[in-house]
């Protein structure tokens, strides 16, 4: 067998076996396969797909490739949460702390930015002295003794995807249905929670496009879970529109700030009530609308907010050193209407330029970079009135090309529901 072998026979379309599949994730992950070749089969996989049974094995053997988190020495039911990546998906920072405040175990493991969109573990690297690499016996104290840890994919935890992902990032190879299944499960299923809630993010900023993927990603990561006796929920959740206001890494953990004081924008908000009260419910075996009590109050009497505070100087993060730049510039609508639409795709790539992402593998992350939006669909906007709020440092983008992702047009028009459907 040779891994030229093997893309041939994704060139042709055809089902790679058990055998083959094996071989590839250990060959890629001792270095015997290089970078090129593991680029040219992702792309095939890409443009070919693969079937559940070649993404079942694929799962296996990234899940294979590593240790697994034993969880058993943290009490009560673990529940984990992962998305598949937006614009301005904040989710988890303020999801884990919350969760937490309600006295529901988070022991999570998050990843880095990934195509145009950002990841958890950059983002909360924005706050000056964050840890984001904790050993196992460290998570494992951190949740026995606060109730949260977050660290990003250390040691040897599925280093098989850990290193395909990298690759992926830079490759044009992110958006394939069984490899980001794959990938997500591998780790979700490595990292040792008992539940996993997953927010699948459909539109035109995130790497599933339209409903059909969507419900095939999301029907075919129940079915991995199964196999393994995890029960999996997925949230099919709209990425038509970034979430939120804000994209950029130091500017998102502040807006993660203002939700877990009660304050933010709805779009969040609502979203965090979905989710955080789904694990609430599950981690305590109580009724949606318990929890979703317990969510609520918590974001208001300011339990949430301490135990964040809590759970950034664990990690020892200084919360009063948040990178944000202070160089701005200020986008103008040229004329008046409706917002009916954004491009989404396209204002993460703008971030990813002003320095909020890698554009390769070695980049260096701005953590200060982003922009703020001050329009999102549905808003009326007069010409002149500021849309979106740049901020930069060291790199430029075009003004314009921030104009021209807003659609503003003379009639209202509709928003698409913010929640589309729930699979398990
Ligand atoms: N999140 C992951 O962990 N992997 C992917 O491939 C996509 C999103």
């Amino acid at each position: 067998m040779t891994i030229v072998d093997i893309i041939e026979k994704k060139k042709q379309k055809q089902a790679l076996t058990k055998e083959e599949i094996n071989f590839f994730v250990k060959g890629f992950l001792s270095g015997e396969i290089k970078d090129y070749q593991a680029s040219a089969l992702l792309m095939a996989i890409c443009l070919n797909d693969m079937t559940d049974e070649e993404t079942m094995d694929l799962t296996f053997a990234m899940l294979e490739s590593g240790d697994k988190i034993d969880l058993s020495m943290i009490k009560g039911t673990k529940v984990d949460k992962h998305s598949t990546g937006g614009v301005g998906d904040k989710t988890s920072i303020i999801l884990a702390p919350l969760v937490a405040s309600t006295g529901v175990s988070v022991a999570k493991m998050s990843g880095r930015g990934l195509g145009h969109t950002g990841g958890t573990i950059d983002k909360l690297e924005a706050i000056s002295g964050f840890q984001t690499s904790l050993t196992q016996e460290e998570f494992i104290n951190n949740v026995n003794d606060i109730g949260v840890a977050l660290t990003g994919q250390t040691g040897n935890i599925a280093p098989a995807d850990k290193k395909l992902y990298a690759l992926r990032d830079v490759t044009g190879t992110v958006n394939s249905i069984p490899l980001i299944a794959s990938s997500i499960m591998s780790k979700k299923l490595a990292s040792g929670a008992d539940k996993i809630v997953i927010d699948l993010k459909v539109g035109n900023g995130a790497l599933v496009n339209n409903i059909d993927d969507a419900r095939r990603l999301g029907h075919l990561m129940v079915k991995i879970g199964k196999k393994f006796s995890k029960d999996v929920i997925c949230f099919l959740t709209n990425m038509n529109e970034p979430l939120g206001h804000n994209i950029g890494n130091g500017l998102e953990v502040l807006e993660c700030i203002d939700v877990l004081n009660g304050k933010g924008p709805e779009d969040l908000k609502n979203l965090i009530e979905e989710l955080a009260s789904t694990m609430v419910s599950l981690g305590k075996n109580i009724s949606k609308e318990e929890a979703l009590k317990e969510v609520t109050d918590n974001l208001t009497n300011g339990k949430a907010y301490q135990k964040f505070l809590e759970f950034v100087e664990r990690q020892h993060g200084d919360i009063h050193h948040i990178t944000v730049s202070d160089k701005t510039l200020s986008v103008k609508s040229n004329k008046d209407g409706f917002i009916t639409a954004i491009n989404t795709l396209k204002l993460g790539e703008l971030s990813r330029q002003l320095g909020a992402g890698r554009l390769n593998k070695e980049d260096v992350i701005d953590y200060g970079v982003g922009m703020v939006l001050n329009k999102k669909q549905g808003d009326f906007v007069m010409e002149g009135e500021e849309l979106v709020k740049i901020y930069y440092n060291e790199k430029s983008i075009p003004l314009i090309d921030i104009l021209n992702c807003f659609q503003i047009e003379n009639d209202y028009k509709e928003k698409e529901p913010l929640i589309y459907e729930k699979i398990m």
